[in-house]
């Protein structure tokens, strides 16, 4: 979209942002440019497309032009002012803190994050020497009290899973400012259309966009976004990745080569470019194909959840519900300021404990296999809906006092409201919870 255009609504631009149909073909819908590398016009072309100072396609892994689409379009929906496409969404979280963090910097992170993500802070950016310190994400003081003149980044998720604890962004934001380092939000299970974070002072989104993104349960992928609002300029020595000269592009640093898009042309030219998780031509057309419904099913997501978590919260037979839209949520006053337009369709519920690990299980076991329109899948964002035994499956190396920690019983199961009616999930549950 030309600078001269004024911005479109998030339904236009779910739709069409970053496409616009050319000559000969002019198709309607992104093509798939499915080719690993692109032909030069000549050899002095080639030379300024490999030095960065002319645009141009090269190769796949660097860049695609399908690719380019869906980052585009992920931008003009977080509001920012680049992106990268990556292949999953823990690409997505590895790449954008390891642009921020170098060996010897430190992060502080929410101790409510997605499993994969404490094992990737907790023990492999451990090995690399980057420290994370977890905190209670609720405690403002617990965020202030971490910080280290090393501190490179403040990370958490908009909205958690299993229990959709929905974070206060604006104060962790301003603690992170506070502290001179950019807020990077995981807004994988709100998306764009539930939260804008840069409006609550997120400088960085990412996005598992395998989940809502597609929201058909059929490809991966992960995006970086540089949401324009954290200046890496000011303290130009905290940010020597940017500020100083690039090594392998000629030409000085990449804040002053490339201003606003400096950090997102490091996270490409760097680490996707060195450790290749890259998004592939024909998973970017996905993602884009799910984009375009993406309001829609939000809606309907959010709308249906609700509907079950209050089916579940009125059944004695159900002993708690962790979910944001009941007034009984510690974080139903988080839910209404974050989440106007509906709550997540990611969360839990608790059957009445036994006592015994392995009863609980069992009990947990003889639910799920009563279920017949709910799948036992581990996923989330999928237009079926979704069930997970969190401490058995996603949560399963956690220690007990870890899972406690985490709120998370033996006898908790997680569900990803889908798309269905939401009528037949209800009664699904109902009939299920009749086993017990
Ligand atoms: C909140 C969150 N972030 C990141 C990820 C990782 O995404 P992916 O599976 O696409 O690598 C997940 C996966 O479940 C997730 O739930």
């Amino acid at each position: 979209m030309p600078d001269s255009c004024p911005p479109r609504a998030f339904a236009t631009t779910q739709v069409q942002a970053g496409h616009a149909p050319t000559a000969p073909h002019s198709p309607a819908v992104p093509a798939i440019y499915q080719s690993n590398a692109f032909e030069f016009p000549s050899l002095s072309d080639a030379r300024d497309r490999f030095a960065l100072r002319q645009e141009g396609d090269i190769y796949s892994r660097a860049a695609n032009p399908t690719v380019a689409v869906f980052e585009e379009r992920m931008a003009a929906l977080e509001g920012g002012v680049a992106a990268a496409g990556v292949a999953s969404g823990q690409a997505a979280v590895a790449l954008a803190l390891l642009a921020l963090a170098r060996t010897g910097d430190h992060i502080v992170a929410a101790s409510q994050l997605y499993g994969g993500t404490v094992d990737l802070l907790g023990d492999t950016f451990a090995g690399w020497g980057i420290d994370v310190t977890f905190v209670d994400q609720d405690d403002p003081d617990a965020w202030t009290a971490a910080v280290r003149p090393a501190t490179k980044a403040f990370f958490a998720e908009s909205v958690t899973n299993p229990l959709a604890q929905v974070l206060d962004t604006a104060m962790v934001a301003e603690r992170a400012h506070a502290a001179g380092v950019p807020l990077v939000i995981d807004n994988t299970v709100a998306t764009p259309y539930l939260q804008r974070v840069k409006d609550h002072g997120a400088d960085i989104a990412v996005h598992s966009a395998t989940k809502f993104v597609g929201g058909h349960g059929s490809a991966l992928g992960g995006v970086v976004v540089d949401l324009g609002t954290f200046d890496f300029a000011a303290d130009p020595a905290k940010w020597p990745q940017l500020s100083e000269p690039y090594a392998r592009v000629p030409g000085g640093g990449l804040l002053e080569r490339f201003g606003a898009k400096a950090f997102i042309t490091l996270v490409k030219t760097k680490y996707s470019h060195d450790l290749g998780p890259s998004l592939s031509a024909m998973g970017a057309f996905q993602l884009l194909q799910g984009l375009e419904t993406l309001d829609l099913r939000m809606t309907r997501h959010s709308s249906s959840a609700a509907a079950v978590a209050a089916f579940l919260d009125a059944d004695p037979r159900v002993a708690a519900v962790h979910h944001p839209s009941l007034a009984s949520s510690p974080w139903h006053a988080n839910a209404q300021r974050y989440l106007p337009r509906g709550a997540a369709s990611v969360f839990s519920f608790d059957l009445p404990a036994t006592g015994d690990t392995e009863a609980d299980f069992a009990r947990a076991e003889r639910l799920i296999q009563a279920l017949q329109v709910v799948r036992l899948v581990a996923n989330i964002g999928d237009a079926r809906t979704l069930i997970a035994h969190p401490a058995s499956m996603t949560h399963s190396h956690m220690t007990p006092e870890q899972l406690a920690d985490s709120g998370i019983a033996w006898t908790t199961l997680r569900l990803s409201v889908g798309l269905e009616d939401p009528a037949d999930l209800i009664a699904d549950l109902d009939a299920a919870l009749d086993v017990l």
